[in-house]
């Protein structure tokens, strides 16, 4: 290994020891479930928010794979409520139905529903303690500053970290990179004078440069929702459409009915496109082959978060007339 490398691998180790994120729960386990929960948690969510409502209660209501695996699909969605991106709790349900034991294979890990090649890997390192790299979205950053890298692809990525590696101690450089991505090398404002990779670094005259702003605007789309109520009680349906399959929310319909009332708008931005919605309201005198529940019935069915947004339009207008 060349020198300035093995130097890297020890500036990393020190700044871990006193600047990472340590005491993170799934940092300080050694069960192959918690810490592929918290990987897919992760995915598309901020420590912050895994950490303060979701992590702990997931783990406490289903403890072991096997427990998930014989829970109700309903259920699990109901304790991932909020967090988004349901397909995440449905593959590891899926997942947890296909096996009690994770395999420690890489390429079996990544034949099971969810888990892409970062997700084995960080299982690969964090629970098995094999020496392969991750590749999150601070890692890449990182390792595109390093190289001054504006639209690399993955392969050329992945060469990079798989010779990056400190191959002695996997389990502390990754959780580091992660940190130092997370802490230091910030999509704005990087503070370079304290990165503990800073000698390698061609980018830090430019780190705004790299990696190369991808200027997206998300596609809006517009739905008309209609608000059914009958005896105080709310029509719900169980979504099949892909983004939410499973939860529960309200109906969305082409034309509203004649004697309906808009009480206003909500939107809610997803990663792809923000959906903005019309709400109605309609009152009903025949339950039709609908199923209506009373709002202590919703708050124990999983409904995503623009149904909350809705919800709470509804009641705020309820408490106004
Ligand atoms: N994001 C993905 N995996 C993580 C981990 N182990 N710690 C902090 N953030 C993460």
């Amino acid at each position: 290994m060349p020198k300035a490398l093995a130097q890297i691998h020890k500036n990393i180790r020190n700044w871990y020891q006193k600047h990472g994120r340590l005491d993170l729960p799934w940092r300080n386990t050694h069960e192959a479930y918690h810490i592929y929960l918290s990987e897919v948690m992760l995915q598309q969510t901020q420590v912050k928010t895994v950490l303060e409502r979701y992590y702990i209660p997931f783990i406490e209501r289903f403890p072991t794979l096997k427990i998930l695996g014989e829970a109700p699909l309903d259920e699990v969605l109901k304790m991932w409520e909020g967090l988004g991106y349901y397909n995440r709790a449905k593959n590891l349900h899926l997942t947890a139905r296909l096996t009690e034991a994770l395999p420690h294979e890489i390429d079996k890990l990544i034949k099971l529903p969810g888990i892409g090649k970062n997700t084995a890997h960080a299982l690969a390192a964090f629970a098995f303690g094999q020496p392969v790299p991750i590749m999150e979205a601070n890692v890449k950053r990182i390792l595109c500053r390093l190289h001054r890298l504006e639209n690399p692809g993955e392969k050329q990525l992945w060469q990079i970290a798989e010779r990056m590696l400190d191959r002695l101690n996997p389990f502390d450089y990754n959780q580091a990179m992660m940190d130092i991505g997370a802490t230091v090398c910030l999509p704005k404002n990087p503070k370079c004078e304290i990165c503990p990779l800073v000698d390698l670094c061609e980018g830090k005259k430019n780190p705004d440069l790299y990696p190369a702003k991808r200027k997206r605007v998300a596609p809006l789309k517009t739905q008309n929702i209609l608000v059914r109520v009958r005896e105080n009680k709310l029509a719900l349906i169980q979504r099949k459409t892909k983004l939410l399959h499973g939860l529960w929310g309200f109906e969305s319909i082409d034309t509203p009915p004649p004697a309906s009332n808009c009480i206003g708008e909500v939107s809610h931005a997803y990663t792809h496109f923000k959906l903005q919605c019309k709400i109605f309201v309609h009152n009903e005198y025949s339950t039709g082959q609908r199923f209506y529940f009373n709002s202590k019935e919703i708050k124990k069915l999983a409904i995503s978060k623009i149904d909350e947004k809705i919800l709470k339009l509804f009641l705020l207008q309820c408490e106004k007339d």
